[in-house]
Formats: structure tokens, sequence, C-alpha cells
């Protein structure tokens, strides 16, 4: 392929330039870069391949220098036993009947919390507001923070930091602007988590939230999480979770904007259950479809650690894999109408006749999102109290595929209105 087209194009525009690659050159497409080879898959036997069959050829890339200053050597971006240990540690705080008992209630009262503040008569787009949303309740699930300020004061340190983290920055110790603000914010989150570890240490207190599970973990020295740990996978599950949740509440909300039967259906749901996820079922219907039309990890990474034979093809060692979730899930031969929004397609048989991979929003295998039942949960629970108390209203502001972030490209550049219903 032309490679430095590609990569031009990819940059200005990524998802157009994956389809337009995947549609002249089918499921195997090789990029040559120099210093890099990306192969970029398109079919979901090939996925589950480098996910799960032969997982153990392809690691988890590392990210920069500045992702991993931010991270320290948090999981997510790591391999080995360290990351195993510590996955094995917080699992099982985020499976469906814990998530669901332990923080429906949260979810629920920052949901209605946040509607206080867009109401009466102020009608609030869309966005904005949802990510607020989202930041406030997962700063109290993992950090435990009362409502309010408190939560609010952490939501603004985290962001403080996360937003002076930027893609090009030069070495730490060049006292650009950016740096220095990176460097005052990251002191300023990282002084608040650690003397709220302390606390919790000294204490002991029996929360429910993620920081307080961490540092009451027993077990030998080697594998207690250290303070350093500790806030490290706090900082590391903030980045995995707040804007993906974000942009997946904004999609789904979009989309039922956009469809007036499904809106109505998770309404009546509502009405009937809004604060029993296991009742709202049609509304869990909703979210697999919405992860399915535009997931928000659309696209991953990892890298060939030996050659391997994949398919008829030879990969060999060191190619960076790109799985394009995005595309997957809307290829015509495994999800019929593929861009059709039909939350109805999702009975249990057809989730069972899929092949595996071809729908993996939360990725697959050993790797997969270790917060995928939480986002369920947490999803279901928002849409319904939201959708039970506003009639949302769609407006394409841009045209189909022209949008730009941070105004509407989470709501793929429509303005939803709400109005109190
Ligand atoms: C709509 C919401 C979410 C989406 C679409 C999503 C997607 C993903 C994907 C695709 C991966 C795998 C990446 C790869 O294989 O390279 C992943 C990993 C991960 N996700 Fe999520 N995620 C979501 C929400 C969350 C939440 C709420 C949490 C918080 C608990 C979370 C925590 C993680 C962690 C810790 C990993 C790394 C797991 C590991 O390295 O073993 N995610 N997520």
């Amino acid at each position: 392929v032309a490679a430095l087209r590609a990569v031009r194009d990819y940059r200005r525009d990524p998802i157009p330039t994956l389809e337009t690659l995947a549609q002249q050159y089918g499921d195997v497409v090789s990029v040559n870069l120099p210093g890099a080879r990306v192969w970029l898959l398109n079919e979901p036997s090939l996925v589950h391949h480098v996910l799960v069959r032969n997982h153990e050829n392809y690691r988890k890339t590392s990210g920069s220098g500045n992702t991993r200053r931010f991270f320290g050597n948090a999981m997510q971006l790591n391999n080995g036993a360290a990351a195993r240990t510590m996955r094995r540690m917080l699992a099982p705080l985020f499976q469906f009947e814990r998530v669901a008992a332990t923080w429906s209630g949260v979810i629920i009262e920052e949901t209605e919390a946040a509607m206080r503040d867009w109401g009466p008569g102020r009608r609030p787009g869309l966005t904005r507001e949802l990510m607020d949303l989202t930041l406030a309740v997962a700063v109290r699930m993992f950090f435990g923070t009362a409502p309010g300020e408190e939560t609010a004061r952490l939501g603004r340190l985290y962001l403080g930091a996360a937003s002076a983290l930027g893609n090009f920055m030069l070495p730490a110790w060049v006292p650009t602007a950016r740096n220095r603000r990176y460097a005052s914010g990251v002191a300023a989150l990282d002084a608040e988590i650690f003397a709220r570890i302390a606390l919790q240490r000294q204490a002991g207190s029996g929360g429910s939230d993620v920081l307080s599970a961490l540092a009451r973990l027993e077990g030998d020295d080697a594998t207690r999480p250290t303070d350093a740990q500790i806030r490290n996978e706090l900082i590391s599950l903030m980045a995995a979770s707040y804007f993906t949740l974000g942009v997946a509440l904004n999609q789904s909300l979009r989309l039922l904007a956009e469809h007036a039967p499904a809106q109505a259906a998770v309404a009546a749901e509502a009405a009937a259950a809004k604060d029993d996820v296991h009742r709202l079922l049609y509304t869990g219907m909703v979210v697999k479809e919405a992860l399915r039309l535009c997931p928000p990890a659309g696209l991953f990474v990892r890298d060939a650690d030996a050659n391997d034979r994949l398919g008829e093809w030879v990969l060999p060692a060191g190619t960076r894999i790109f799985l394009p979730a995005w595309l997957v899930q809307r290829d015509a031969r495994f999800h019929p109408e593929p861009l059709a929004f039909r939350p109805e397609r999702w009975t249990a048989e057809y989730e069972h006749a899929l092949p595996p991979c071809a729908y993996f929003p939360f990725g697959s295998g050993p790797r997969g999102c270790i917060g995928s039942l939480l986002t369920e949960v947490l999803l279901r629970l928002m849409i319904a109290t939201i959708v039970g108390r506003y009639r949302l209203e769609a407006t394409r502001v841009t045209p189909a595929g022209a949008s730009t972030w941070p105004e509407v490209e989470a709501a793929g550049g429509v303005q939803v209105t709400m109005h109190r219903r």
C-alpha cells in the first residue's frame, strides 16, 4: 500500500481511511512504513487468533514515554507476571452481581444529581454534561469520595493532569509551559491520592470503592500492592473508563434520539424498572447495539514477538497489528444490515451464532476489558434514568462523517436536546 499517503490520511481521518483500506485490500492489509511494518486484520478468526488462540505471541504495546510517565507500571500497559497478579486482584471487584449490588445506588444518585443541574427550563445538549457525569461516577467508584464538592474536586485534579499530557511532549527536564503544567497537575493529583491511601491504610475502613479494596488486600509482601502500585492502577482505571464510558453514553443516547421506537421502548422499561439493572433487558440490547455500531475503542494494537502463521499468510516477528473493532462490527458478512441500529437483533440466538470476535468492543481473551460488566451495569442504569426523565430529540448539525471533537463528535455530528417528559 502507498504507505505515506495512508499515514497522512489516517492522521487526518482515521476511520474512513481504515474503511477504504479494508475495501480495497480485504481481510489482511499490510502497510510498510519507514521503521515499522503494520498489518490491519479485518476478519474475526484472525482477530481471535491474535487475542485468544495464540495471545502469548502478541504483546500489549507499552505506550509512549509520556503515557508511561503518567501510568507508571500499571497493569494495562504491561505484560508478564506482575500484570497477571494485579489483574487477578482487581477482577473480582468488577463482576456483574458485585457491581450491581455495590454501585447501582451511586450510579443512579449521580445521574439524578446531574439532571437536577440540567433543569428545569434548561435544555442541555449532550457531550459535556455526560462526560462530567461519567467522570463523577468513576471518581466515586474508584476513590470512594463523598458526593458533591469532594468528588468534583478530585475529578478536576484528574483532568488537570490528564489533559496536560500531550502526545508530543518534550522530555520532562525541558521547562516548557506544557511540561510545567503537567508536572504541577500530576503533583497535585498524586498528593491527594497518596493522602487517601495513607488514610485508608490507617483506618482500614470497609469502603466498597476500589482504592480501599486495594489498600485492604492481604497476602504476602510479594503480592500486596504498594502505595505507588495502587496509585498507578487507580489512574489507569480512570483513563480506561472515563472517556470510553462518556463516549458510549453519548452514542447510546444519540442513537435513541434518532430512533423514536427504540427510545419509547427504553422509556417504557424505565417506567417499570429503572432502578433494577436485572430488569433493564431491552436497555441492555440498546447498549450492545450502540457498542457494535460505535465502539469507543474502535481500534487496538498488539506487537508480534515471533513469526507466526495467520491463515494463509506468514506474519513476520516485530509486526504491529491493528485490530479494528469498528470495521469488523460493521461488516455485513457477520452482522446483517450492519449500518442499521437494531437493538432487537441481540437475541441469545443471534449472539450464540456469531463467530468468536465478530463482536469485540471490549477486546477478548486474557487481556480483554476488565470493566465490561461494570460498563453494562452503568450504561443500563444511566440510560434508563435519563430516558425515563427526558425525551431526546436529534438535530444533525454537521454532514455525516464530518464532525469534530469535542462538540459533537461523540454524538456523531448530531446535537441532542433533552425535553423533560
Ligand atoms: C464503554 C466502555 C469501555 C470500553 C469500550 C472498553 C474497551 C476496552 C478494550 C477494547 C480493552 C482491551 C484493549 C486491548 O486489548 O488492547 C480494554 C481493556 C481494559 N479496560 Fe476497558 N473499556 C471500557 C470501560 C472500562 C471500565 C469502566 C473500566 C474500569 C474498570 C475498564 C478497565 C479496563 C482495563 C483495566 C483494561 C486493561 C486490561 C488488561 O490490560 O488486562 N474499561 N477496555
